[in-house]
């Protein structure tokens, strides 16, 4: 099958990357392993930021500087500043596109506070805007002709004389490997929050694939380290409960019902506080019940049927136990402000994608944004660089060593049992990499991810039946959350400071002497990661004189 453009993930920023590169004439092909509507995209609920509403308390600007002082340094202040500037004209499309945003008497659109934000300016509807926003971007991509591959899960990049031939896939429904040729390709596959199984708010396979795939292909990533613990998920089960209810004014209690913190700050601070609060001794629960019945049911539906299905707890009436748990990941496949990687004709978007946008700290409502406004550019610069390309052959011994490895996993003798490997590598990873961390921790968590991957092999599907596999998803899927814990914990050992949601014991100040820098993530060999700190990434300056060149030759 021939694209010019395929787009991995069907979140957000997938979506928007392939509409954009359908509207500059591409043919384009989303491949999604599983239902859209799953997507971390959908799960986002509680709203996008944008200043819709130019005052002399609000502006662009504003909102860039409340994202640069939430983001705790790393930022890329160019790319911020031209996301909060595009924010209001995404609404808008947005609008047109058939997203109802709730609203005002007045009919204007509605906006409820988030953490971190000097003004109110986070567009919701009600607290299930992520799914409505996705909703709308499914049917127009349908409505534009744009093929979408659901239950294709992606297994590699393939390569012809090191440069994108396409990608190979596997079909889930019959597990055949399938090779899909493509000019450009658009990774927006999510991130990797996942793999802290037991205490994630993301479905179990939001654990990496996208970015574990693009390091295979010797591309660079940065800032694996920073993952963003979400303040209030249920106890029971570690699902979302919208940082909407604080927007709409639910308090933070202990058991004797008094409030002991911001419920506004930001959420690195803010998840802290909470652990804190619970080791000495403290239940920490959501309190609804001063907001009434009529507003709980017009602006937090969601949240009261989350908080009856999964922990059978009345939010109008009762008190709902929270704990903090992993929620968005802001390390991945690091981009240029046009989402190029270090691959060409490989760009990269969303939460996969490193922005700089969020740097060690992201603002609430802002991952919505930078999925529209990067996807967008993604889309754009895909198709653009499609039309200077032809399709390159497909090595076929590529797609043999995909089958040889699903054949192996499909046929060989399992020794191992995958749920329990994958719970307790996400308990380790909450107990020793999570909003606390330390040498001793961390250290402990590298050994057993060394011990974890020592196992990989040794695991392999009992339910041999070839259609809808579940099991050989899980495992492929297992493969690559290793590798994504693995640089987690390798990184985070070596950033030996407090920055953002990176929080060590024994570095508890940030140290901007040393570690005002993006770490960096390079493949040696087949086995090996690089780790590198710097300022300005290495192969951009090569890039940069590339670039100067092109321009001064005209
Ligand atoms: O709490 C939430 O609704 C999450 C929003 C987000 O991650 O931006």
């Amino acid at each position: 099958m021939l694209y010019d453009v395929v787009v991995v993930g069907s979140g957000i920023s997938g979506l928007y990357a392939a509409l954009y590169a359908q509207r500059s004439g591409a043919k384009v092909a989303v491949v999604t392993k599983g239902n859209p509507m799953r997507s971390n995209s959908a799960v986002a609920s509680g709203g996008i930021n944008a200043v819709i509403n130019l005052s002399e308390y609000d502006s662009y600007l504003k909102h860039a500087d409340d994202t640069i002082a939430g983001a705790d340094g790393l930022v890329h202040e160019h790319n911020i500043k031209k996301m909060c500037e595009a924010a209001p004209d995404i609404i808008h499309e947005l609008v047109k596109m058939g997203v109802g945003f709730d609203t005002n008497e007045d009919e204007s659109i509605a906006q409820r506070p988030f953490g971190g934000g000097s003004a109110v300016r986070t567009c919701y509807i009600a607290d299930r805007t992520g799914s409505a926003i996705v909703m709308s971007l499914l049917q127009q991509c349908r409505r534009a002709g744009i093929t979408i591959l659901t239950n294709y899960k992606l297994l590699n990049i393939i390569k012809y004389e090191n440069k994108l031939a396409g990608i190979s896939v596997l079909r889930r429904s019959d597990s055949q490997v399938i090779a899909l040729a493509c000019k450009s390709l658009v990774l927006a596959g999510g991130g990797y929050a996942g793999v802290y199984r037991g205490h994630s708010t993301n479905a179990q396979e939001s654990s990496g694939d996208v970015i574990a795939t693009a390091f295979r292909a010797n591309i660079l990533l940065s800032n694996m380290e920073f993952v963003q613990f979400h303040p209030t998920t249920l106890k029971t089960n570690g699902a979302l409960i919208s940082e909407a209810a604080r927007g709409e004014g639910a308090y933070l209690v202990d058991e004797t019902g008094e409030r002991f913190t911001d419920e506004l700050q930001t959420r690195d601070k803010l998840s802290r506080e909470i652990i804190e609060h619970m080791k000495k001794g403290h239940k920490v629960y959501l309190d609804f019940r001063h907001l009434g019945e009529e507003l709980i049911d017009k602006k937090l539906p969601s949240s009261r049927k989350m908080a009856l299905n999964a922990a059978g707890v009345d939010i109008v009436k009762e008190l709902l136990e929270i704990t903090p748990s992993a929620h968005y990941t802001i390390g991945g496949i690091w981009t240029r402000p046009d989402t190029s990687t270090t691959m060409d004709g490989v760009f990269a978007c969303g939460e996969c994608a490193v922005t700089g946008v969020h740097g060690a700290n992201r603002l609430g409502g802002n991952s919505l944004l930078e999925g529209a406004y990067f996807g967008r550019i993604a889309g754009y610069e895909a198709a653009k660089a499609s039309y200077k390309k032809d399709y390159l052959p497909i090595d076929y011994s590529e797609v043999e060593k995909d089958m040889n490895r699903i054949e192996l996993i499909m046929n060989g003798e399992n020794r191992f049992n995958i749920n329990a490997m994958r719970v307790s590598l996400g308990e380790m990873l909450f107990r020793n990499a999570g909003p606390f961390r330390s040498e001793e921790g961390l250290g402990d968590a590298i050994s057993y991810v060394t011990y974890l991957r020592g196992k990989r092999y040794g695991l392999n599907c009992i339910n041999k039946e070839k259609e809808n596999n579940v099991e050989l998803s899980s495992i492929l899927e297992f493969h690559n959350a290793l590798f994504i814990a693995e640089a987690i914990v390798n990184v985070a050992y070596r950033r030996k400071e407090s920055r953002g949601v990176h929080y060590r014991n024994d570095y508890p100040q940030q140290d901007n002497k040393h570690f005002n820098v993006a770490s960096y993530l390079r493949r040696i060999g087949k086995e090996f990661m690089n780790i590198t700190f710097e300022k300005a990434v290495k192969i951009d300056v090569g890039y940069a004189i590339k670039k100067l060149l092109i321009i001064l030759k005209g």
